[in-house]
């Protein structure tokens, strides 16, 4: 199970598409993709359109409840809402991608939340590979307290407030004790001299440093087109940074 973390923007999507597709190429999948954020983007990212998600099956399975419909054979609320999330999940090239979504109207993002995460730890079970993408910040990290992250990838941008907010996330994540197995920073979009000097603040900060990404042209037209990350040609620089922090950390 990885899981991504960081500061709004620094890349914890994109990061997050390129890793799955280093995982369908170099390893034997399938991939359970999460998009936890509730601004979903990673189907983007990855290229896959989003017919569903699961704070939207919430908000119809309450609607259905309220207006006494009835349910198909009998199922209890809760089994009907198992039912419609194994349907909410979009297949498409070896990814299975399970999105959270807003809740529709004034519903809290709480449940949502919980929901995806207990479906996450149920899915999980049968995928050899799970990837999230999360939200910016950190209170994700406070709310995620029943599953065992084996890999948590903190990205930050290439500045020396962005490696701050990561230190603060690798606190966080030490204090709360949430089991997670390795957490690495990486520091995204860099060029020139400014990764070496960044790494160096972060070793300072006693993180742990998985690597630099660096700035990545080839990402920005394809964000322009409206290309997905996903797709990235084979020579892209970034690409290849992250393969090659991904193979040092040699996911099994
Ligand atoms: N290495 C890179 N080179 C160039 N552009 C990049 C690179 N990494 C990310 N970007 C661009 O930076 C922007 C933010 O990236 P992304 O959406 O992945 O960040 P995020 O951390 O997921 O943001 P949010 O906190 O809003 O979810 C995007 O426009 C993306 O195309
Ligand atoms: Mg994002």
């Amino acid at each position: 199970m990885i899981a991504l973390a960081g500061k709004g923007g620094t890349g914890k999507t994109s990061i997050a598409a390129l890793t799955i597709r280093y995982l369908l190429e170099k390893r034997t999948g399938p991939v359970l993709a999460v998009d936890a954020d509730s601004n979903a983007c990673l189907n983007e990212a990855l290229g896959i359109t989003v017919h569903t998600t699961v704070g939207r099956l919430r908000e119809e399975s309450l609607d259905a409840v309220r207006s006494g419909a009835n349910r198909p054979g009998g199922m209890s609320m809760e089994q009907l809402f198992d039912y419609q999330v194994q349907q909410s999940v979009i297949e498409a090239k070896g990814i299975d991608l399970l999105v959270m979504g807003r809740p529709e109207g004034p519903g809290c993002y709480c449940a949502a939340n919980n929901i995806i995460r207990k479906y996450t730890d149920k899915l999980a079970e049968t995928y050899p590979y799970v990837v999230i993408d999360n939200e910016a910040g950190m209170e994700h990290l406070s709310r995620r307290t029943t599953h065992t992250v084996d890999l948590l990838l903190i990205v930050s941008d290439p500045t020396v407030k962005g490696v701050q907010t990561a230190k603060r996330i690798n606190e966080l994540v030490n204090e709360l004790q949430l089991g997670i197995g390795n957490k690495v920073l990486i520091i995204n979009r860099t060029s020139g001299p400014d990764g070496a000097k960044l790494k160096k603040v972060a070793e300072d900060y006693g993180l742990s440093i998985g690597g630099l990404v660096p700035q990545d042209s080839t990402i920005f037209e394809y964000d322009l087109d409206g290309k997905p990350i996903f797709a990235l040609p084979q020579n892209s620089t970034a690409l290849n940074s992250l393969s090659a922090i991904l193979d040092s950390l040699r996911i099994p």
